[in-house]
């Protein structure tokens, strides 16, 4: 299983260049609007005098990093801001090997593919546990996983692909493994205002030093393109990560840090239920056309992605483009995320055709 460079741009590519209709079901870009005070930002950037085009403070905006702080209840200091949850987590897992307390990161099978890339990167060794099959993770076995080697276990709740939600006690307890091998939970909650389920609890709920947690307005604000991100850390560990994030990058996108600190500040909370009930309506539409179609599928707590399987038809690369070629819907070949969901295919609900992507499915496999 080559996990290094993720498949994603491969199969969104393929599906570019079909020369057929094709529902595109691959990425995880929304397809719903950002919030208005987001785009007013963006516009009101465009007329600011010259200096507020010149770096930014390399840590993120002071106002940015306060209004994040006093919003997830910790120390502005405690924050970094970053270009995305992508470089969040490539922060946190650096900051984790570095502490000389193990090489070795705990990962979820399945998995979001871009941990065990980073991994490598990272000069870390990857071992998995297995997420039982709705995709919740049993945190005993993660505690036997676990030993002195473990520089981290990194999760994902709601969960990419599974869509599965972990409930407090989950974390807690994972919280509790890292703090008794002297490792770190690093909690990726980019989908944390698509919890269905009511359910979703944050690592910070656990008070501790040895849990760094990731973020992001990617997907709450529906701007994967914004690329503005954050990463709270332990006030012992935040330093270096501050001066990796100044060497890597200098800063990060100073226009969108302002868009999103607008956004922030601007947006109630009727944005983010309206787009949980688009989710919930895409996912009843979707689902019930894959139980007429007599496919497997999952029902997400949380997330915006779908697995289904198909008799016979394996979640493989070649699969997927022949899916595309043949039956015009685009998605994820489960092997993109582990060995577990390799029979698989995982859909985004990014699309208002999820209806149309069903009955093409439907009929493909009839
Ligand atoms: C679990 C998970 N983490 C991180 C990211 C990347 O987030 P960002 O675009 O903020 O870098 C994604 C994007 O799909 C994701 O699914």
């Amino acid at each position: 299983m080559d996990y290094e460079t993720p498949l994603f741009f491969h199969v969104m590519e393929y599906a570019d260049a079909a020369d057929r209709d094709v529902v595109d079901m691959v990425s995880g870009n929304p397809d719903w609007e950002p919030p208005e005070a987001l785009r007013d930002g963006l516009r009101e950037y465009a007329d600011f005098d010259p200096d507020r085009f010149q770096y930014p403070a390399s840590e993120g905006l002071s106002e940015l990093r306060e209004e994040i702080a006093a919003r997830r209840g910790v120390d502005a200091a405690q924050i970094v801001v970053t270009n995305g949850a992508g470089e969040a987590n490539y922060l946190a897992m650096a900051r984790a090997l570095e502490r000389d307390a193990g090489d070795e990161i705990l990962l979820t099978d399945p998995v979001y593919s871009y941990y065990p890339g980073k991994t490598t990167m990272l000069g870390g060794t990857q071992r998995y546990v297995a997420a039982g099959a709705e995709g919740q993770l049993d945190p005993a076995a993660v505690r036997a996983a676990a030993s002195d080697e473990t520089a981290a276990i990194v999760v994902n709740t709601p969960n990419n692909p599974t869509g599965a939600v972990y409930p407090a006690e989950t974390m807690r307890e994972l919280v509790a493994v890292a703090e008794d091998h002297d490792a770190v939970l690093i909690s990726d909650e980019v989908y944390d205002h698509y919890d269905l389920s009511g359910q979703f609890a944050s690592a910070l709920e656990t008070e501790s030093t040895h849990r760094i947690v990731t973020n992001a307005v990617s997907k709450s604000m529906a701007v994967t393109g914004l690329r503005v991100g954050y990463v709270i850390f332990p006030p012992e560990l935040v330093a270096d990560a501050k001066s990796r994030h100044m060497l890597v990058n200098v800063a990060t996108t100073r226009p969108g840090q302002y868009a999103a600190l607008k956004a922030f500040r601007e947006t109630g909370p009727d944005y983010y239920e309206r787009n949980r009930e688009l989710l919930r309506e895409r996912v009843d539409t979707f689902t019930d056309a894959l139980e007429a179609a007599g496919a497997e599928y999952t029902t997400p707590q949380g997330s915006f992605y779908v697995m289904a399987r198909f008799d016979g038809y394996p979640g493989t690369l070649a699969n997927v483009e022949r899916l595309i070629d043949e039956a015009g819907v685009a998605g994820m070949p489960g092997e993109a995320f582990g060995d577990s969901r390799s029979e698989w295919l995982r859909f985004a609900l990014v699309t208002p055709r999820v209806e149309e992507a069903a009955r093409r499915l439907a009929a493909y496999f009839d």
